[in-house]
C-alpha cells in the first residue's frame, strides 16, 4: 500500500479525473495540490457525467475523504456552488471533504486584476481561464494574500477583505482597467460563505499526517499538467503553480519520503489550451477530426482545444521531471479513424536535432518536428479493456510510444468511462495501484 502522486504529462486535460475516478476506491484520502478552478476533470458513470473543478474527484466514492491542500487558490463561491451539485446529487460533502486552512482565498477583484494581462495592449496575454489564478498566486508570493485560516477569523475578515479590494482597484485602474466594485457586497458575501466552510476546514497537514500514521493511503490528483507548471512549463505560457510531482509535498505538507511513485498521464496524441507554442499542433483537417471525436472542447471555457500529435522530446521532460515509470496513455479510440499517426521523435531548432526541451518559448516556437509516421489501425478500439483485443497497429502504437520515451505504457483508455480501459499484466502500473 503506498502514496501515489497522478498527474498530467502534457498540457493538461489528458483525462486524470476518469484514471483518479478509477483507481479512488484503492486509496482513502485523494488530495489535491495546486490550481483552483480552472481545472476541469471530467468522470463520466454510466448516463452521470460530473465536471469537478476544485474538490478531488474522489469524493465520487462513498467513504473517500476529498481533502483541498493548502496549494490551492479557492473561490469559496465557486466551492459553495460545486458543492451544492455534489450534494444533489447524493454525495456526503460534509463528512467527505476537508479544506486546509492554509488555502489561499480567491476574490472577485482577482479576476480583475487578471484583466490588466489579459486584455491591456502591451502586455503578454497568456489566454487563461480568467478565474483569477495568476493574481491570487501573485498575492500569495507577494505576501498580502488571504488564506482560509483568515476568511474564518471574524474580527480580522472585513478589514483585510477591504484592504486587499483596495490595492486591486488601485492597480486595474493605474492600467485603465474599471469594473463596477461593490466592496460591501463582496464583504458579505465572503463573511457569508465563511461560515458556510466553516466546519470543512482544517489543518489538512495534520490532517494527513494522521492518517498515514493510521495505515491509510493517500491518491494526489494533480491539476493542469507538467507544461503548464510555473517552474517547468512553456513560461510565460503556464498556470501559476506547481503542476509537477513536487507540488504534492509543498502543496499538502506531506513530507517528500512519503511518495512512493508517480504516474503520469497522457493522450495518444496532445492538447493544448490558451497561447504558447506547441510544436506538434495539427493546424490541418486531421487537428479538427482529433477535436471532433474527442470532444476537444475545454470543459471549464468551452474553449476549442488546440489539437497535435504525440511529442516524445515534450513526454520524456515530464517524465524526468515528475519520476514516473509508468504512464496512462488515454483517448487511444480518438486515433481510430487515421490511416496514418505521425509521432513527433525530435525537434530541430536552427538546424540542430534534438530530443531535450529548450527553456525559452522563443526556440520551441521556431522547433520543427522531426515525425516519424505510423500506419493507423482504421477499425473500432472504444471500449476495449483487454490488450490483446487491440488491433495488432494500436498495440504497436502504444509499444513504439513506450521505446522511444522510456516510459511503460501501463495502462491504455479507450473510453470515458471506468470500465473501458485495458491494464497491462504485470506492468509497473498495476504493481502500484494494487
Ligand atoms: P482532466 O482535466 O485531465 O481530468 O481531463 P478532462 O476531463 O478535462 O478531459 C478529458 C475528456 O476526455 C473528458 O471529457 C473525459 O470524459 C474524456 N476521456 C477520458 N478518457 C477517455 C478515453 O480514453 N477516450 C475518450 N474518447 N474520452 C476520454
Ligand atoms: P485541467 O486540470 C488545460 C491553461 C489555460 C492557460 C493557462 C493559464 O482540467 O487539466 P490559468 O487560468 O490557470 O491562469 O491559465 O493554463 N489551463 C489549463 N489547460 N487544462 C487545465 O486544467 C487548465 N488550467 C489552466 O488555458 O493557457
Ligand atoms: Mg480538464
Amino acid at each position: 500500500m503506498s502514496n501515489i502522486v497522478i498527474l498530467g504529462a502534457q498540457w493538461g486535460d489528458e483525462g486524470k479525473g476518469k484514471l483518479v475516478d478509477l483507481l479512488a476506491d484503492r486509496f482513502d484520502y485523494i488530495v489535491r495540490y495546486q490550481g483552483g478552478h480552472n481545472a476541469g476533470h471530467t468522470i463520466v458513470i454510466g448516463s452521470k457525467k460530473f465536471v469537478l473543478r476544485l474538490v478531488p474527484s474522489g469524493i465520487l466514492h462513498p467513504g473517500k475523504v476529498a481533502v483541498i491542500g493548502n496549494g490551492l487558490v479557492v473561490d469559496p463561491l465557486a466551492l459553495y456552488e460545486e458543492t451544492g451539485q455534489l450534494e444533489a446529487a447524493g454525495i456526503d460533502v460534509q463528512n467527505q471533504l476537508r479544506i486546509s486552512n492554509r488555502a489561499h482565498i480567491v476574490l472577485p477583484t482577482h479576476r480583475l486584476v487578471e484583466k490588466i494581462s489579459e486584455t491591456v495592449p502591451g502586455q503578454v496575454a497568456i489566454g487563461t481561464t480568467l478565474r483569477g489564478m495568476g493574481p491570487t498566486y501573485e498575492d500569495k508570493a507577494g505576501r498580502r494574500g488571504l488564506r482560509m485560516a483568515d476568511l474564518l477569523d471574524r474580527d480580522h475578515l472585513e478589514g483585510a477583505l477591504r484592504t486587499l479590494i483596495a490595492n486591486h482597484v488601485t492597480r486595474a485602474r493605474a492600467f485603465g482597467v474599471e469594473d463596477a466594485i461593490n466592496t460591501d457586497e463582496i464583504v458579505a458575501r465572503y463573511t457569508e460563505a465563511a461560515e458556510r466552510l466553516r466546519p470543512l476546514v482544517c489543518d489538512t497537514a495534520y490532517l494527513l499526517s494522521d492518517a498515514m500514521r493510521a495505515g491509510k493511503n493517500l491518491l494526489f490528483e494533480g491539476a493542469q499538467g507538467t507544461m503548464l507548471d510555473l517552474d517547468h512549463g512553456t513560461y510565460p505560457f503556464v498556470t501559476s503553480s506547481s503542476a509537477c510531482a513536487g507540488g504534492a509535498s509543498t502543496g499538502t505538507g506531506v513530507p517528500p519520503t512519503k511518495i512512493d511513485a508517480v504516474i503520469g498521464i497522457s493522450k495518444a496524441y496532445i492538447t493544448r489550451v490558451g497561447g504558447g507554442p506547441f510544436p506538434t499542433e495539427a493546424l490541418d483537417g486531421k487537428g479538427d477530426l482529433i477535436r471532433n471525436r474527442g470532444h476537444e472542447f475545454g470543459s471549464v471555457t468551452g474553449r476549442p482545444r488546440r489539437c497535435g500529435w504525440f511529442d516524445a522530446p515534450l513526454l520524456k521532460y515530464s517524465a524526468t521531471l515528475n519520476g514516473f515509470e509508468t504512464m496512462v496513455v488515454t483517448k487511444l479510440d480518438v486515433l481510430d479513424e487515421l490511416d496514418e499517426i505521425p509521432v513527433c521523435v525530435g525537434y530541430k531548432i536552427d538546424g540542430v536535432t534534438t530530443t531535450e526541451m529548450p527553456a525559452t518559448v522563443r526556440e520551441l516556437a521556431r522547433a520543427e518536428p522531426v515525425y516519424q509516421i505510423l500506419p493507423g489501425w482504421q477499425s473500432i478500439t472504444e471500449g476495449i479493456s483487454d490488450w490483446d483485443q487491440l488491433p495488432e497497429a494500436a498495440r504497436n502504437y502504444v509499444l513504439f510510444l513506450e521505446d522511444l520515451t522510456g516510459v511503460e505504457a501501463g495502462c491504455i483508455s479507450t473510453g470515458p468511462e471506468r470500465t473501458q480501459t485495458v491494464r497491462r499484466a504485470g506492468s509497473i502500473f498495476e504493481k502500484i495501484t494494487a
